[in-house]
């Protein structure tokens, strides 16, 4: 069955349809036709790109094309692009689906601004992405953040809880939208049903960053996908867990709530005039594969992951995050193709591990925080690749481990910061580079992370406190390089005080 039956014809054989490409198809057909380009991109088939045509090949740099009568056209699609995304539509179980070529960002933006006039009010979980709070500015709404729900044994934030969601309702009747990040980075999912169900009721629209849940509706785990839950509007990084191209991702709405006229006009501003067919046909091939092999590919991997997170565990001070004390400790559920695995046993941060597995055994983990370091599984990795990095981390609790646990009380922020300001307002004021010693007390126009996982410890508008640069010193001490948009060490941009 295609996930999210809401859509499907009633056909004999509805995968029949989903092992067609049509964007990919008539691109390949375009590439190997004999033609004369007159139109750009100027590189005119890659003519002057010897080194990059000898590595990618003859054909990628006669796919690397413009739009034209037989591609189509991303802003207004007609034909090839709009079949393909038809086809996206209806095995991600949508009215509509777009495809996006400057990632999730910029789905999260328009679905942003298609829904929050300025001065309108949305909620959003206070550990959502940058291009959240970024979407805060463009739009002009005014966010109430909720609280995650905080691990202080694995040292991360997890999802919003319900009864949180719930209770925020209550006390903003005038709430128009509600952002839900589904699930988080590292892998945690909320009733969404539950949680769309309470808002549709009041009349609030859920927008959901779907980042890292491109996957979903193809596991074998029936693990609720955000669409299957009824949110109105979800962007999927179908780049991160889909197997498309870098930069490639989905936007999915029901229109129920929101009008596809208004998103394809907001995407119409957005994105750019010239999107890139190789992206864009990927979506097209990674969207077949997930439909046509993505259960049975993940039902296999499983097993391996599991029997990977025992190796792990045997005999080690290593610990994973599972779906069990997901549930237990926070109401949960949980994602098996993140592997969350809580390293401070052995004495090293995440960020040790994490350089030691690259500088020493070559293996790239997605990310560290204090206590954890975290792998993303796909359907394209395989026993072997699993394998090694259960036998780097058993070598490095050997070569590297040390005798006590590391505990830092600096790990996870858990103090709510004061918005003073709306993020918008605050991005607009003058604004100075000040020392971050002296910074606390003042209103900050900067945004402070790491990356990934991109998650700001402050944002414009909010009152920096002394927890926020204590925070700051911890990842600069540990991790070695805190993202500011201030040029100057150890400085941050602040809102000029009596300007
Ligand atoms: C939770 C979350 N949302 C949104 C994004 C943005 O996605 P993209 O990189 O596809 O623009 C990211 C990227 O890391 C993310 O982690």
């Amino acid at each position: 069955m295609i996930h999210g039956v809401k859509n499907v014809p009633v056909k004999s054989n509805p995968l029949e349809d989903q092992g067609k490409m049509p964007l990919f198809e008539a691109l390949v057909h375009y590439a190997k036709q004999d033609v004369t380009p007159f139109d750009v991109p100027g590189h005119k088939m890659g003519a002057q790109l010897d080194p990059l045509k000898e590595v990618l090949g003859d054909m990628a740099m006669r796919m690397d094309v413009n739009s034209m009568k037989e591609l189509d056209l991303l802003s207004h699609p007609q034909t090839v692009i709009k079949e393909a995304q038809e086809l996206a539509a209806k095995a991600f179980g949508a009215d509509h689906a777009y495809f996006l070529v400057n990632g999730t960002t910029i789905g999260i933006l328009a679905m942003m601004m298609a829904v929050c006039k300025p001065e309108d009010t949305l909620l959003v979980p206070r550990n959502a992405h940058k291009s959240v709070m970024e979407g805060i500015v463009l739009s002009g709404a005014r966010p109430v953040f909720i609280q995650p729900e905080i691990d202080y044994h694995f040292g991360i934030s997890h999802n919003v809880s319900v009864a949180n969601v719930k209770r925020t309702l209550e006390e903003h009747p005038e709430t128009k939208a509600l952002l839900v990040t589904y699930p988080t980075y590292f892998g945690t999912m909320n009733d969404l049903t539950e949680i769309c169900r309470i808002a549709h009721e009041k009349n609030v629209t859920v927008i959901v960053d779907g980042a890292h849940g491109a996957h979903l509706g193809f596991m074998p785990d029936e693990m609720t996908d955000p669409m299957s839950a009824g949110a109105d509007a979800v962007t999927v990084s179908m780049h991160k867990t889909g197997g498309s191209l870098t930069q490639s991702s989905l936007l999915l709405i029901n229109q129920d709530r929101i009008p596809a006229k208004m998103i394809q006009k907001v995407l119409n501003m957005l994105q750019t005039t010239s999107a890139n067919y190789l992206l864009m046909s990927s979506l097209d091939v990674a969207r077949r594969e997930l439909v046509l092999h993505g259960k049975q590919r993940y039902r296999e991997l499983k097993t391996v992951v599991e029997e990977a997170i025992k190796a792990i565990e045997s005999g080690s001070r290593y610990e994973v995050l599972k779906a069990d004390y997901v549930k237990d400790q926070f109401h949960q559920s949980y994602d098996w193709t993140k592997l969350v695995i809580r390293v401070n046993g052995i004495g090293l941060t995440g960020f040790e591990v994490y350089r030691l597995l690259k500088e020493k055994y070559g293996v790239q983990m997605e990310l560290a925080e204090g206590y954890v370091i975290m792998g993303v599984i796909s359907g394209s990795d395989t026993k072997e690749s699993i394998d090694r990095l259960v036998f780097a981390l058993r070598e490095i609790e050997k070569s590297f481990g040390k005798n006590d646990v590391l505990m830092s009380t600096q790990v996870i922020a858990d103090q709510v910061n004061e918005l003073v300001l709306c993020p918008r307002d605050a991005f607009y004021r003058e604004q100075e580079s000040i020392a971050i010693e002296d910074a606390v007390g003042r209103i900050s126009a900067d945004t402070l992370m790491i990356y990934p996982p991109g998650i700001p410890l402050v944002i414009p508008g909010e009152r920096i406190s002394e927890d926020v640069v204590r925070q700051y010193h911890y990842y600069e001490d540990t991790f070695g390089n805190v993202l500011t948009e201030t040029k100057e060490a150890n400085h941050i941009t602040v809102i000029k005080e009596n300007a």
